[in-house]
C-alpha cells in the first residue's frame, strides 16, 4: 500500500514516528511494528495543549464523586460476573475469540437483555446482514426484537448512527471489518484496527455509550491487530473452548472496572448461550471413574476454584521417535514432567508414546496442576486407576520435589463440596479440612509408592 502524504508510521514497540513505511523500525530495530497513523490525530493532540481549555477543570480527588461505578446488568450472570458486575457506561470492552466460538451470539444476547432492562442498544455487524442477524435472533431464547441492527463497516457511519439514535450500548462486530476513512489501509490491517479502536474509545468517553467490540484472534491466540489494541480498550475478554464441545469459557485478561482472571462458564445450546450455574463442577460432569490414567485437580480461575480432570495415556511406540501430545497444557511442561519422572521417579518413557489431555477444553496455566498430570501419567503406565475420590494439588520441581500451591484451603473446600475425600498435597502444605484425608508428600517417588500401594 502506498503511503499517503498525510500519514505517518508509528512503531508499536517504541512509539517512534517514521515518515515512511518499512519492515523494520529505525529507532528500536523491531520488525513489522510500523503502523499507519493519520497526522490529524497528532494535530488533535496539539490542539488540546494550545489554549483550548479542557471541558472539565481539575478538581481535588476528594471532590470527585466516589462510590461504585454505575453498571448495566445484562442478567446473563456469568457475563456480568466476568465484567465485574455489568457493563460500565462509557467503557470499551473487547471480546476476542476464534471464529465460530459464539462471540456474535453472546453479544446479541447481551443486546437483547439490555433492551429488556430498558437500556437502548445498536448492534452493528460488518460480517452479517440484518437478515442473517435476524436468523440468529430467531434461534435465541432471548427476544432481540427491540435491538437496533445495522450492517455497516464505515466507522464514521457507525458512530453517526449510534449518536443519532442516542444508544447507551453500541456493539461492533467486528473491529477487523470496521474501517475509518482517515486511513487508506484495508479493514483489518493493524493501522485500521488500532485507529478504529482509538476512535471508538474517544467516542465512548466523550458521548458516554459503552462499546462492546468483537475481535478475531490470530493463530497464536492473540487478538488480530497490534498488541497496543489491548492497551487502548478498558476491558479485554477472551471467549474460549472447543467449538465441538458445549462449554465456553469467558475470561477477563484485562479489566479497568473489575478483577482480571475471572472466568464465566457458558453452555452453547440450540437456543443460544446459557450461563452454567455451578461452573466449579461443570468440567467433571462427564468423568468416568475407575479408569487408569485419570486424575483430578482444582484450578483457581480468578477467585473461583474449578475441578478438572486430566487424562494421560502411555502406550508402546510403534516405530520411530516416541510421540508427546499435550492438549490443554504446554507441551514443554509435559516434557519437563516426563524428564523428572524418568530421572527422579525411575519411570522409563523412552519407548512410550505419551498423550495428555485436559477434559472439557480447559487449558492448564498453573504449575499447581503438575501433581495431577504426574499422577495421571503414573497411573497410565501402571495401568491402575487412582482412587476415584482423590484430588491432586502440587507443583513438581526439577528435583522431583513436590511444592505447595497457593489457595489450598479454597481448592480443598470446593473438592470436599463435590464429594472428594482424599487429597494428595505437598508435605509442606499445612492444611486440615474436615471430611478430607490429607496425604502430604515430599517427592514424586513417594507419590509413585502411594499409588502402587
Ligand atoms: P457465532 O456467534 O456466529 O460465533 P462467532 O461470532 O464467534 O464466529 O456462533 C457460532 C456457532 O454457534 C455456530 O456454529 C452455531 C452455533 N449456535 C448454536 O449452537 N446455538 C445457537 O443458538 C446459535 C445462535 C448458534
Ligand atoms: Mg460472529
Amino acid at each position: 500500500m502506498a503511503p499517503r502524504a498525510h500519514s505517518v508510521f508509528r512503531c508499536g514497540e517504541c512509539g517512534a514516528e517514521q515518515p515512511k513505511w518499512g519492515g523494520r523500525c529505525e529507532s528500536c530495530g523491531a520488525w513489522n511494528t510500523l503502523v499507519e497513523e493519520p497526522v490529524g490525530r497528532t494535530a488533535g493532540r496539539a490542539d488540546r495543549g494550545t489554549g483550548v481549555p479542557s471541558a472539565r477543570p481539575p478538581v481535588r480527588l476528594s471532590a470527585v464523586e466516589g462510590g461504585g461505578v454505575a453498571r448495566w446488568r445484562t442478567g446473563l450472570d456469568e457475563f456480568d460476573f466476568v465484567l465485574g458486575g455489568g457493563v460500565v457506561p462509557g467503557s470499551v470492552v473487547l471480546v476476542g475469540g476464534e471464529p465460530g466460538i459464539g462471540k456474535s451470539t453472546l453479544l446479541l444476547q447481551c443486546a437483547a437483555r439490555l433492551e429488556r432492562a430498558g437500556v437502548s442498544t445498536l448492534y452493528v455487524s460488518g460480517e452479517e446482514s440484518p437478515e442473517q442477524i435476524r436468523l440468529r435472533a430467531d434461534r435465541l431464547q432471548d427476544d432481540a426484537g427491540r435491538v437496533h441492527v445495522l450492517g455497516e463497516t464505515r466507522l464514521e457511519a457507525i458512530m453517526h448512527h449510534a449518536g443519532a439514535l442516542g444508544v447507551r450500548v453500541l456493539f461492533v462486530d467486528s473491529i477487523q471489518t470496521s474501517y475509518t476513512e482517515a486511513l487508506e489501509g484495508a479493514p483489518g490491517n493493524v493501522g485500521q484496527v488500532r485507529e478504529c479502536a482509538a476512535r471508538l474509545m474517544r467516542f465512548a468517553k466523550e458521548s458516554g455509550p459503552a462499546v462492546l467490540l468483537v475481535g478475531h484472534v490470530t493463530k497464536g491466540g492473540g487478538i488480530a491487530g497490534p498488541r497496543t489494541l489491548e492497551h487502548i480498550v478498558d476491558t479485554v475478554l477472551y471467549f474460549e473452548g472447543e467449538s465441538s464441545l458445549d462449554h465456553r469459557i469467558l475470561r477477563a485478561v484485562k479489566n479497568r472496572f473489575g478483577s482480571v482472571d475471572e472466568v464465566g462458564v457458558f453452555r452453547m445450546t440450540g437456543a443460544g448461550l446459557e450461563p452454567v450455574p455451578d461452573p466449579a463442577a461443570a468440567f467433571l460432569a462427564s468423568r468416568v471413574t475407575g479408569v487408569s490414567g485419570s486424575a483430578v485437580t482444582a484450578l483457581m480461575e480468578g477467585t473461583r476454584p474449578m475441578l478438572v480432570e486430566i487424562q494421560a495415556l502411555a502406550t508402546k511406540t510403534g516405530f520411530g521417535t516416541p510421540q508427546r501430545v499435550a492438549t490443554g497444557l504446554d507441551h514443554r511442561r509435559l516434557a519437563l514432567l516426563l524428564a523428572v519422572l524418568e530421572r527422579r521417579g525411575d519411570v522409563a518413557f523412552g519407548n512410550l508414546d505419551v498423550f495428555v489431555n485436559v477434559t472439557g477444553g480447559v487449558r492448564l496455566l498453573e504449575p499447581s496442576t503438575d501433581l495431577a498430570v504426574t499422577a495421571a501419567l503414573l497411573s497410565s503406565v501402571a495401568n491402575r486407576p487412582v482412587p476415584a475420590d482423590a484430588l491432586f494439588l502440587g507443583e513438581v520441581g526439577l528435583g522431583g520435589e513436590i511444592r505447595p500451591v497457593a489457595g489450598v484451603e479454597r481448592r480443598l473446600a470446593e473438592a470436599a463440596r463435590q464429594g472428594f475425600r482424599l487429597a494428595f498435597l505437598s508435605a509442606r502444605s499445612r492444611v486440615a479440612l474436615e471430611g478430607i484425608e490429607v496425604v502430604g508428600m515430599a517427592g514424586i517417588g513417594e507419590l509413585a509408592g502411594r499409588l502402587a500401594a
